[in-house]
C-alpha cells in the first residue's frame, strides 16, 4: 500500500516570540487529529546535529566567521534531514519543527550579511528542491519579545544578547522572506497570550490542509 508522505511544518520568529510552546502545542494539535507527529528543533534534532549545536552555541559571539557558522549550521540541517525529517514525512509523519532554513536567512542571510544567494547555495546543496509544506512566522515587537526573554531567564544564547537594532533587523528580515515565499508562509500575530496564538496557528493549519479545528 503507498503511503501518504506526511507534512513538513516549520515555526519562525525572533527571540521571545514563543516558538517553543507553540511548537509543542501544534504537535499536540496535530497527534489529536490522528496524526503521528515528531516535534523537533534546529539547529539539533538526532544527536549528530545537537552535538554541532552544542560546539556552534557554546563560542562567544564573534568566535564563528558568520560564513562558517553557516557552514556548521548546513551540517546539522544535513543531519536532521537525512537521519529524521525526511524518514518520518517517507513514513507519513508529520514534522513540526522549531525553525528551520529560514532562520538561517534572517539571523545569518540579512543579520549577520553573509546575503541570502549564499545561505541558498549551501541549502540547495544539502536539500535541492525541498521547502517545508508551511511555515508559520510569530512576528511581535521587539521590545515584547526581549522582555520575555529576560523573564523566561535561563539559557542566554549570543543572539539573545545582541542590541535592540538587530533584532529589528531580524523582525524585518522574516516580514521579507514572509513575502518571498508568500506561498507557504503565513504571519501570525504573536504579540497575544499563548492561548490566542494557538488558537490562530489552529485555524491557520486546518485552512491549509483542510482539518476541523
Ligand atoms: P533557539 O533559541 O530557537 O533554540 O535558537 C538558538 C539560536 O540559534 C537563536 O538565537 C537563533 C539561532 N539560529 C541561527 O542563528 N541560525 C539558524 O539557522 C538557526 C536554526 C538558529
Amino acid at each position: 500500500m503507498e503511503v501518504t508522505r506526511g507534512k513538513f511544518i516549520t515555526l519562525e520568529g525572533g527571540e521571545g516570540a514563543g516558538k517553543s510552546t507553540q511548537t509543542k502545542r501544534l504537535a499536540e494539535f496535530l497527534r489529536r487529529h490522528g496524526y503521528e507527529v515528531i516535534q523537533t528543533r534546529e539547529v539539533g534534532g538526532p544527536p549528530s546535529a545537537e552535538e554541532i549545536r552544542e560546539l556552534w552555541l557554546s563560542k562567544g559571539e564573534d568566535y564563528w566567521d558568520p560564513l562558517t557558522e553557516v557552514v556548521l549550521i548546513s551540517a546539522a540541517r544535513r543531519e536532521h534531514l537525512t537521519k529524521t525529517i525526511w524518514p518520518a514525512l517517507d513514513r507519513g509523519a508529520w514534522v513540526v519543527s522549531d525553525r528551520f532554513v529560514d532562520s538561517t536567512r534572517a539571523y545569518q542571510g540579512i543579520g549577520l550579511g553573509v546575503g541570502l544567494e549564499m545561505i541558498d547555495k549551501f541549502y540547495n546543496l544539502i536539500a535541492p528542491k525541498f521547502e517545508p509544506d508551511l511555515t508559520l512566522l510569530l512576528d511581535m515587537p521587539v521590545e515584547g519579545g526581549l522582555e520575555r526573554m529576560v523573564n523566561r531567564g535561563g539559557q542566554d544564547d549570543r543572539y539573545e544578547q545582541k542590541d535592540v537594532n538587530f533584532h529589528e533587523t531580524l523582525r524585518a528580515a522574516y516580514l521579507t522572506l514572509a513575502k518571498k515565499y508568500a506561498s507557504r508562509m503565513i504571519v501570525i500575530n504573536g504579540n497575544q497570550n499563548p492561548e490566542a496564538v494557538q488558537k490562530e496557528i489552529g485555524q491557520a493549519v486546518s485552512k491549509r490542509f483542510g482539518m476541523t479545528v
